[in-house]
């Protein structure tokens, strides 16, 4: 019989209880892996437990509760304890994981993380072990599930917002409260970890600016079709001006992008570098058992050897003023000279044109374009000169677009 490695579970709710099976399921493949038969030395959950004994008896823990609190106090005390961690904790790390992995480093134990970011994507480990020493320019993507698939039934069925998310959570892919993801505060959690990971500098949740999708509107969606854009989430963390940019907001992307086709709840994420020019990877983002898979092999990855744990090299200022492609959306007065007045406003500002679609609805007129990169103030300068027009039915609506071609 070979040693067996005690796994002190906190938490056992969605992703736990998947983990406790995979334990159970894989544990022959597990042995035979590392050398060490896995077991579960005990499970806290709020109804019973103590954290103090399961620490005791464990080789290491898997902190599958959620939140900072208390999952931050257990995570530092297994670490101070000598014992590796797995979490699959976004919040906790994008909020406090200088202190973290500071406390991992101090103690000579792993901190693994793999299921907080696009769940079973391998993008932790690909960021960290294979791009470790590459100069990553920019990792974005689609990071969140609910999101993607309430954006991907809007543009397939012309339905409305509402509409959409009450189904998306009939089908659970969107919680009750739905509110961390449609806002995109959760992939801005997920961003700041990647942009930490990727370009070796600390990057904290209250640092990266999030835009939701909840005032997008079915009409942005049947335009978008007619300018061959679809709309997603996009997380984007890219090396700017001599320092960062994180972010998140809804985005168009022209039909032959690497993201467009990836519709329903998957996730995806693209690294860039001179080195490896583009890798995309994509996958389940969420669910019980791919969670739990993520943190399982996290599990493994431990018990098979030492790696380091992540320790900021750099600290790059973040760049708040970056230039965007944006597509913009005008109610008019159908009247003669109103392009040309918002196309004299544009070109002021040195914004120029790609692509127009104009309709007429009764007296009124939809003006719907794609304007080439600018910077996101001079853009938002125009907007605002534009709204002033005596011709605007409705204040302007615009969205960020990706230009970039891709063959
Ligand atoms: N669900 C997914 O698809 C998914 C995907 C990626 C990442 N994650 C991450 O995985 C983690 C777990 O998510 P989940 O969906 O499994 O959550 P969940 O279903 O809500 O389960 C949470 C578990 O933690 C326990 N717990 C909560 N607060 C506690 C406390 N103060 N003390 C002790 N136990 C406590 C709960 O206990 P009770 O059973 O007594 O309530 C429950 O067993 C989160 O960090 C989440 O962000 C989840």
């Amino acid at each position: 019989m070979s040693e067996p490695v005690r796994i002190g579970l906190l938490g056992r709710g969605t992703v736990g209880s998947a983990f406790v099976d995979l334990v159970e399921s894989r544990a022959d493949a597990i042995e035979a892996a590392t050398g060490r038969r896995p077991e579960i030395s005990g499970v806290l959950t709020r109804e019973g437990g103590d954290f103090g004994a399961i620490l005791e008896r464990s080789d290491l823990i898997v902190e599958l509760i959620g939140g900072t609190d208390p999952a931050r106090t257990y995570v530092l005390d297994a670490l101070r304890a000598g014992k590796p961690v797995v979490t699959a904790n976004k919040q906790l790390l994008a909020q406090h994981g200088e202190e973290l992995f500071a406390a991992a480093r101090e103690a000579g134990v792993q901190l693994r993380f793999e299921a907080a970011v696009a769940g079973v994507i391998p993008v932790v480990r690909t960021i960290q072990e294979s791009f470790g020493v590459t100069e990553i320019t920019k990792v974005f993507g689609i990071v969140n599930g609910t999101t993607n698939f309430i954006l991907s039934q809007m543009a397939e069925t012309g339905a409305g917002y509402g509409e959409v998310l009450a189904r998306a959570q009939e089908l659970g892919y969107a919680e009750a409260d739905p509110s961390d993801d449609v806002s995109g505060a959760d992939a801005a959690a997920k961003m700041a970890i990647l942009a930490r990971l990727a370009f070796h500098t600390p990057v904290t949740l209250d640092q990266v600016p999030f835009e939701g999708i909840e005032a997008i509107q079915p009409d942005d969606l049947a335009y978008a079709k007619e300018l061959d854009l679809s709309l997603k989430l996009l997380g984007v963390a890219e090396r700017r001006d001599g320092g960062i940019s994180v972010r998140v907001f809804p985005c168009f992307l022209y039909s032959g992008h690497p993201l467009a086709p990836v519709g329903g709840p998957f996730n995806a994420v693209m690294v860039e570098a001179p080195a490896i020019t583009e890798v995309t990877m994509s996958g389940p983002g969420a669910g019980g058992v791919e969670t739990a898979s993520a943190v399982l092999g996290d599990v493994v990855s431990i018990l098979s050897g030492e790696a380091p744990v992540h320790e900021a090299r750099e600290r790059l200022p973040l760049v708040a003023d970056v230039s965007s492609s944006f597509y913009l959306h005008l109610e008019v007065a159908d009247r003669p000279g109103v392009l040309a007045r918002i196309a004299q406003v544009l070109g002021e500002k040195e914004i120029s044109v790609k692509s127009v679609v104009q309709r007429g609805i009764g007296d009124d007129a939809r003006l719907v374009m794609v304007v080439h990169e600018c910077l996101e103030s001079r853009f938002a300068a125009a907007m605002e000169e534009i709204g002033r027009l005596a011709e605007l039915r409705a204040a302007p609506r615009s969205i960020r677009v990706i230009e970039e071609e891709f063959v």
